[in-house]
């Protein structure tokens, strides 16, 4: 039995896409709106704030460090306790299966005048973590990781020194712990990103007060800010839309109208790649919120042609290359793409898992050590698919499922939790 018990989900294949979808609001955003609340002054409200798993241990995490919070339905109130009224945890941490919680939290907590140990469930255990112990070590913290720099973290904080910081992997999840972790050191802190990733940590500080700079691929906070709690509206998750965006491409006769998707620049680079290679997905009403640009999208189903993805948007959609793996068998070329080492430790080994599962499908896919290559014009067969408790495995291949011949079982479904807990009524809604 996996971690969240035998549930399988049936899918069979789909005759159209219909209907119109509001997702969840952005799990990247809701951590961050939350932490930020956490350490601001006064009060933040923050509005359709993500339903997942995920960013529940974020607010558990907060609530265990003193941090008052209600939630009712998806609006989240936090009383900010300032940045120096957090509260020793009397026991560990629990992040569950959230790397957002755990690494961005750790940059909060090596600012802190106590001790605290953050840990994680089977998956996150076994995830990297020196990626960020070894900044903010150089910041003045004193941490230690388990074996192989896994979690748990034991961080003993305090005052911190600031830092330039060329970072040596593209993470959005690191360079944000070491801008948090400036916060509370004195003066400019400084991360040279490698190659563009999400921005929301740099919006969320500049909204609510702090002093950020940004050139180029630098990105610089100055210490001692004081934030302020406000009113904030959490777009909805492209990262959820992108599961719905490829199966309305695939599946013919689709047409499905997806509201409020947030469509930050540094997340779109999955439109970017499948517009120009015809993809039918049209934005409309863009608006921009707390400094967060959403809008409406139309997709209709579309012969997609594939092709090689270039290296520099892999940051861009690194959640996103499960499912464009699935939607690759389907087009006219295939896809490959390669410089996407980094899914090998997300919450699965997400290259072998699409790999074995693409394989039980009948389809054709060479595995490279940090890519894939999958053939296209191919046709899909059922088949049981194990998601290896990883949520976005097991939507990528309910996508998949919508295409394919005979019936596809998703065991251990109730992952999706993880990012998206309506994932399945929501696909049962739009296909019926
Ligand atoms: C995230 C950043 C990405 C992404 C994860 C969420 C974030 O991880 O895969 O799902 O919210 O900053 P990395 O920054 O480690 O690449």
């Amino acid at each position: 039995m996996g971690l969240f018990g035998s549930k399988s989900k049936k899918l069979s294949a789909a005759k159209k896409l219909e209907g119109s979808v509001q997702f969840p609001g952005d799990k990247s955003i809701s951590h961050r709106y939350a932490m930020l609340g956490a350490i601001a002054e006064g009060d933040s409200e923050i509005h359709f704030f993500s339903t997942s798993a995920d960013c529940q241990s974020t607010l558990d995490c907060l609530k265990s460090l003193g941090v008052r919070i209600e939630r009712k339905d998806n609006v989240v109130k936090i009383a900010g306790a300032g940045m120096n009224g957090l509260r020793a945890p009397s026991r560990p941490l629990d992040a569950g299966n959230s790397g957002s919680t755990i690494r961005m939290l750790s940059g909060i907590l090596a600012g802190q005048p106590f001790r605290s140990v953050l840990m994680g469930d089977a998956s996150l255990s076994r995830r990297p973590m020196k990626r960020v112990a070894d900044p903010l070590m150089l910041m003045g913290a004193r941490i230690k990781t388990a074996d192989k720099g896994c979690p748990p973290i034991e961080i003993d904080g305090g005052k911190l020194s600031p830092i330039r910081y060329e970072m040596p992997v593209a993470s959005a999840q690191v360079k944000s712990a070491i801008l948090l972790a400036g916060l509370f050191a004195e003066g400019e802190t400084e991360v040279v990103e490698k190659l563009p990733t999400r921005d929301h940590t740099e919006i969320a500080l500049e909204q609510m007060g702090a002093d950020i700079g940004r050139h180029q691929r630098t990105i610089a906070v100055r210490g001692g800010a004081r934030l302020e709690g406000k009113k904030l509206y959490v777009p909805g998750d492209l990262s959820s839309a992108a599961f719905f965006i490829v199966a309305g491409l695939i599946v013919p006769n689709s047409n499905l109208l997806l509201h409020n998707v947030g469509l930050n620049p540094t997340r779109t680079a999955l439109l970017d790649l499948l517009v120009p290679m015809g993809g039918r997905v049209k934005v409309v009403n863009l608006e921009i919120l707390n400094g967060e640009l959403l809008g409406d999208l139309h997709v209709d189903s579309s012969q997609v042609v594939g092709g090689e993805i270039p290296e520099e948007l892999v940051p861009g959609l690194i959640d996103e290359l499960p499912v464009l793996s699935v939607l690759g068998t389907q087009t006219e070329k295939g896809l490959a793409f390669r410089g996407a080492g980094e899914l090998r430790v997300k919450e699965s080994d997400r290259l072998a898992a699409v790999a074995e599962n693409l394989r039980r499908m009948g389809a054709e896919v060479e595995e490279f050590p940090d890519g894939l290559r999958v053939a296209g014009r191919q046709r899909l067969r059922g088949a049981e698919i194990d998601p290896h408790a990883d949520h976005r495995i097991a939507m990528a291949f309910a996508v998949a499922g919508l295409v394919a011949e005979g019936t596809t079982v998703i065991k251990d479904s109730a992952c999706v939790d993880i990012s998206f807990p309506d994932f399945f009524d929501t696909l049962a809604r739009v296909t019926a």
